[in-house]
């Protein structure tokens, strides 16, 4: 299948949309287990976290750290850091089926699918190899023994962050723990809950003083091979560079030798969803020609001139912004998905503070800048004070709000929600909205997956930025075509990405 081949795309989107998916039970004697655990390989413990950074949610989670240059290398315990505030437990809580282990970030169903490894040069406590983490016993595991940067560095037709990165951390999911209950929607899952993953690494790397950047032009063969992957169930999704050496790796475009470790079962069977597998092969990179086209790609972002009233966000600046925001740390071990909201009002400082720094300081390599976007974001506001209920298309060039439509819509919160509450007693629901064809003709198929996942991270900014001034927040899933109508004629032909309520935990 050919990534320029766009009807593969399309054809995905609109057969995994609500209303349309066919009706499921929920098999619970076969639910998947939630971890990937290799059956013979011995855990590498990972040290103990030991020094906070200190540094606010609201700062960390709006900046990049931008390339200096100079060298840094991130120490193990770092690199432990990160991955437990990315990926790693941080509650358990006892449910008469059985105990569910709630993970740094959000995810659909609390199936958490997306599964971390790391490839590595040698580090202090480290020797060079690929890795995969088990956050069930906060350990690496060991794949392959030497240094195979030079894989990626050719996978990525050189890139330069890859190239130069002491390590680089691979991010793939496993379709089976999430299709279980979303069959073949799952796909979109893949990319909303890598995002929210991403969106705390990317925020816990740059408290660290870390550099990163999303990489997701490679060549999908070459990374499912070198994580010895079973592509039929299990597939690489993004790239994150991390630190920054002097020298580059050499490119390495060697026959891999094979790998494979037995792991064990995820439930009793698995159903497979064609229509998954079809979407990642069209959306596959297979040469470096392909790849070096997508990695000079960038997306020019327009916004229409405002028609409607505008309300210009007032966010806090830097140092204003630090008082009324909690640490990154204690953010990420405080947030879980709000369950039900008070219908009570946020301030429109607030609600500019969220918008504001959520929606900057993605580093990566579909975007032309980190302040760029392929999605557009559309609000309902319930209840932010000073600002009417209603409508809201939020211009980025111009940083104001635009009214669309004034009115009480609660009830239709709900309804494009899926029927759920939350949206309808949440003050402000953010939905995510992508010009598919403008990003289908930039990007091909792939392009799909960037859209999914810049939505996914921008996502996962949104619940740091609320949980970090003391409010909540929750991803949500939609009613694809009710959501692009009710804010037409403006979002005409712009299909819906993501969902997320925010507001006043009850
Ligand atoms: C992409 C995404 C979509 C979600 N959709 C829903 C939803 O439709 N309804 C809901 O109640 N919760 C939804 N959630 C919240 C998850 O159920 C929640 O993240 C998961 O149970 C883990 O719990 P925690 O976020 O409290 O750690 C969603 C979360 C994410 C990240």
């Amino acid at each position: 299948m050919d990534n320029r081949e766009t009807n593969a795309t399309w054809k995905y989107h609109n057969i995994t949309k609500h209303p349309g998916m066919p009706p499921h039970y929920m098999d619970w004697e076969n639910q998947p287990i939630p971890f990937k655990i290799y059956k013979n390989l011995d855990p590498i413990k990972i040290p103990e976290i030991q020094t906070l950074s200190e540094s606010t949610a609201l700062t960390s989670l709006s900046k990049s750290f931008t390339d200096t240059g100079s060298e840094h290398v991130p120490s193990l315990s770092a690199l432990g850091h990160l991955l437990y505030l990315c990926a790693g437990i941080t509650k358990k809580v006892k449910y008469p089926g059985g105990d569910t282990y709630f993970r740094a970030a959000a995810c659909t169903g609390a199936l958490y699918h997306i599964e971390i490894y790391i490839v590595t040069s040698d580090i202090k406590g480290l020797d060079a190899g690929v890795y995969h983490f088990s956050p069930h016993d906060f350990s690496l595991r060991r794949l392959r023994k030497g240094d195979f940067r030079g894989f990626l560095a050719g996978a990525t037709a050189g890139d330069e962050s890859i190239a130069t990165a002491p390590f680089t951390v691979v991010c793939t999911s496993t379709f089976w723990r999430n299709s279980w209950k979303y069959q073949a929607r799952a796909y979109r899952h893949t990319f909303w809950d890598n995002g929210t993953i991403l969106a705390n690494l990317l925020a816990a790397s740059f408290a660290y003083g870390i550099q990163s950047k999303i990489v997701l032009g490679f060549i999908d063969t070459v990374v499912n091979k070198l994580l010895g992957l079973d592509t039929e169930k299990e597939v690489a999704v993004s790239l994150i560079p991390l630190g920054k050496l002097r020298t580059q790796v050499p490119v390495c475009k060697e026959e891999m030798e094979e790998i494979h470790y037995e792991a064990e079962a995820l439930s009793k069977t698995e159903v497979d969803y064609p229509s998954i597998r079809e979407i990642h092969s069209a959306s596959s990179l297979t040469t470096e020609k392909e790849v070096s086209k997508w990695s000079r790609g960038g997306y020019k972002h327009s916004y229409p001139k405002p028609k409607g009233k505008t309300f210009r966000l007032r966010p806090d600046d830097d140092k204003e912004i630090d008082r009324p925001s909690d640490t990154l740390e204690n953010t990420i071990l405080r947030r879980g998905s709000t369950r039900k909201f008070d219908r009570v009002p946020i301030t429109f400082i607030q609600l500019s503070n969220i918008l504001y720094r959520s929606t900057r300081g993605i580093p990566a390599d579909f975007l032309k800048s980190p302040e760029s976007t392929l999605n557009d974001i559309y609000l309902i506001v319930n209840d932010v004070e000073e600002i009417p209920q209603g409508s809201y298309f939020y211009n980025r060039g111009r940083n104001v709000l635009e009214l669309l439509n004034e009115g009480d819509f609660r009830r239709k919160a709900t309804q494009l929600g899926l029927g759920q509450e939350l949206p309808g007693n949440a003050s402000v629901d953010v939905f995510f909205l992508a010009d598919l064809t403008n990003v289908l003709n930039e990007f091909g198929n792939r392009g799909y997956r960037a859209a999914q996942l810049e939505a996914g991270i921008i996502g996962g900014k949104l619940y740091l930025a609320a949980y970090g001034l003391g409010l909540g927040a929750s991803g949500l899933t939609f009613f694809d075509d009710n959501v692009t109508r009710f804010f037409s004629p403006h979002a005409q032909a712009k299909s819906t990405m993501f969902l997320v309520a925010l507001g006043k935990s009850e």
